[in-house]
């Protein structure tokens, strides 16, 4: 398989990266920084980048070779109500968490016909409210359904939704949260490439925190 990972640069994508190379997949990371990691091949892309992101994504999707499993990785943690938030910081986060994930499929469809597989990692933010992560929650929730739809689309032969809790990655590093009690990046890598056995079309799996655990909420 050859694996497309956006926001594969740290944290969970990171780690779903070394378990696919080691699988033996051939494995492409997306992000900012490269992380220098043996086997995985770096390719720098900005995501929060406004009208030029659709034509971005389009130019980057073209030069791909072609693509059997994408994972979409990219978050960053953003906290503010509606009105404390900034106009530019809502726009950003729609970009990395909705936006750039919807082009992204439209691209590789339109460019390959078909895809393998399909893993949108949400976060439990899309179930649980949080006033203070408002617009990170609404991403994280459109993006679900985006998925969830879009695995009723025979070109898409394998989606899974992802809905992790907290896990100890540099998503928190600017904030004062305590992540002690949170998830090991590593261990939910692999319970993301276990769950991925299973023969289903539409899967949507909970990896959840403090006793870390995995639900499997809905196949079909
Ligand atoms: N950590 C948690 O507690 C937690 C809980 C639930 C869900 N999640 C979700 O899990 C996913 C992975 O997060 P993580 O915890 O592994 O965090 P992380 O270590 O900070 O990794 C985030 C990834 O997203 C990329 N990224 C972020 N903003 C980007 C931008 N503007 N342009 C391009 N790439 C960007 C980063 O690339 P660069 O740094 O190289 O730019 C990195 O590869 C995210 O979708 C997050 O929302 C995290």
């Amino acid at each position: 398989m050859r694996s497309l990972i956006i926001g594969g640069t740290s944290g969970l994508g990171l780690e779903l990266a070394k378990i696919l190379r080691d699988q033996g997949d051939e494995v492409i990371i997306t992000g900012r920084k490269n992380p220098e990691e043996r086997g995985l091949q770096f390719q720098r892309l900005d995501l929060d980048l406004g009208e030029q992101l659709r034509s971005v994504i389009d130019t980057f999707v073209s030069a791909l070779p072609e693509i059997s499993r994408l994972i979409y990785c990219a978050g960053f943690y953003q906290e503010g109500n509606i009105t404390e938030l900034e106009p530019q910081s809502i726009s950003k986060m729609l970009d990395v968490s909705l936006n750039a994930p919807i082009w992204f499929t439209r691209e590789l469809l339109q460019n390959q016909g078909t895809l393998k597989e399909y893993i949108a990692i949400t976060s439990t933010v899309q179930e649980v409210p949080r006033e203070r992560e408002i617009i990170y929650s609404a991403g994280k929730a459109g993006f679900a359904q985006f998925a969830n739809s879009l695995s009723l689309d025979p070109r898409v032969k394998k989606v899974m939704v992802v809905i992790p809790g907290g896990m100890k990655t540099r998503f928190w590093q600017a904030t004062k949260h305590d992540i002690a009690t949170f998830n090991d990046p590593t261990w939910v890598a692999k319970q993301i490439t276990d769950a991925l056995a299973i023969d289903f079309e539409y899967a949507k799996v909970r990896i959840l925190r403090n006793p870390p655990r995995t639900e499997v909420v809905e196949t079909r």
